[in-house]
């Protein structure tokens, strides 16, 4: 298997530029499983959360696996529930007594409600004190991601958001690039969703490299400097996902590919009330 390349972060930190997620592995077993296969086939970026409630089952595999944690590049997220100064502390120090570890790697602010200022500065205490290697954001939007910048001691290392071939955060990526934020995608698949494994264009693609769709959007991401962590529970799937880095699409592919862009996210408007008054409502 090729390596997975990395990317540096804004503070010299090195993040591999494809990972593992887990959203949604609710049963604990199952997530320890997929996370020791992850691992044994060589992912090294594990994306968890403390609203994915898995992060005990992630713990548990870091620390059976032959993999070094120092080679591990281990992230986790602060939820809404939790934002202010002192509760995000303590939910930091509950997570890394849930994941069996010393320090984290990134710890992003989940989504930019509640006292996120203040989940942010103690981040910024955290990473000071060496607790953290890096600290981010997830789900901000140009405007909060600007405002955020232009308010803090630390620009953000990371912005993870919805990015895929349907989503390709063009405006958001010069709003990064400008301050020195890596963007990193979340659902690279979309999910599943808006029919993407069989997307006659990434199948077409796909063709020509001998790869499947999945491993052209994959593919898209990286080769466009995107961090992706797609999830899987199923090994084969793992196999496929990291068989990514032994070829490179042309840029007349690259091309094709970008003009799948839709410019709007296939899930829910983080800007619309309804999903703010639905968010708020979710405890960890
Ligand atoms: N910050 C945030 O707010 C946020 C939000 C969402 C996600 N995330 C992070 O991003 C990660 C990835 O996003 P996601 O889990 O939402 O979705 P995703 O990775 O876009 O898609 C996952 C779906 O694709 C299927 N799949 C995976 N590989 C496949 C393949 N090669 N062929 C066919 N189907 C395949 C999976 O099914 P099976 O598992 O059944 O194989 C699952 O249904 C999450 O796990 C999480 O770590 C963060």
């Amino acid at each position: 298997m090729a390596a997975i390349k990395t990317v540096k972060l804004n503070n010299g930190v090195d993040m591999p530029l494809e990972g593992f997620g887990v959203f949604q592995v609710t049963d604990l077993t199952v997530a320890e499983q997929a996370v020791t296969e992850a691992l044994a086939l060589g992912y090294r970026l594990l994306d968890t959360a403390q609203f994915y409630q898995n992060e005990t089952a992630v713990g548990k595999a870091i620390l059976k696996s032959p993999v070094p944690r120092e080679d591990i590049f281990l992230t986790t997220k602060v939820w809404v529930s939790n934002a202010g100064e002192e509760k995000a502390r303590a939910s930091v120090m509950q997570s890394l007594q849930n994941l069996q570890t010393d320090y984290l790697d990134l710890v992003l602010v989940h989504q930019p409600y509640g006292d996120y200022y203040g989940t942010y500065r103690a981040l910024e205490q955290l990473y000071h004190e060496g607790v953290i290697r890096a600290i981010g954001v997830s789900n901000f939007l140009p405007d909060r991601y600007v405002d955020l910048v232009k308010n803090v001691e630390i620009v953000p290392a990371v912005n993870q958001l919805e990015t895929h071939v349907f989503y390709q955060q063009k405006e958001a990526r010069q709003w990064l690039q400008k301050y020195g934020t890596q963007i990193e995608s979340w659902g690279p698949f979309a999910e599943g969703g808006h029919g993407l494994f069989t997307n006659p264009t990434l199948t077409r693609i796909g063709q020509q490299y001998q790869k499947t769709a999945a491993q052209v959007a994959l593919r898209f991401l990286v080769q466009s400097g995107i961090v992706a962590i797609p999830k899987t529970v199923h090994q084969d799937r793992m196999a496929q996902n990291l068989a990514i880095w032994d070829f490179e699409l042309s840029e007349t592919d690259m091309a094709k590919i970008q003009a799948l862009d839709e410019e709007q996210t296939v899930f829910e408007d983080h800007r619309d009330p309804k999903f703010v008054e639905r968010i708020n409502g979710l405890r960890v």
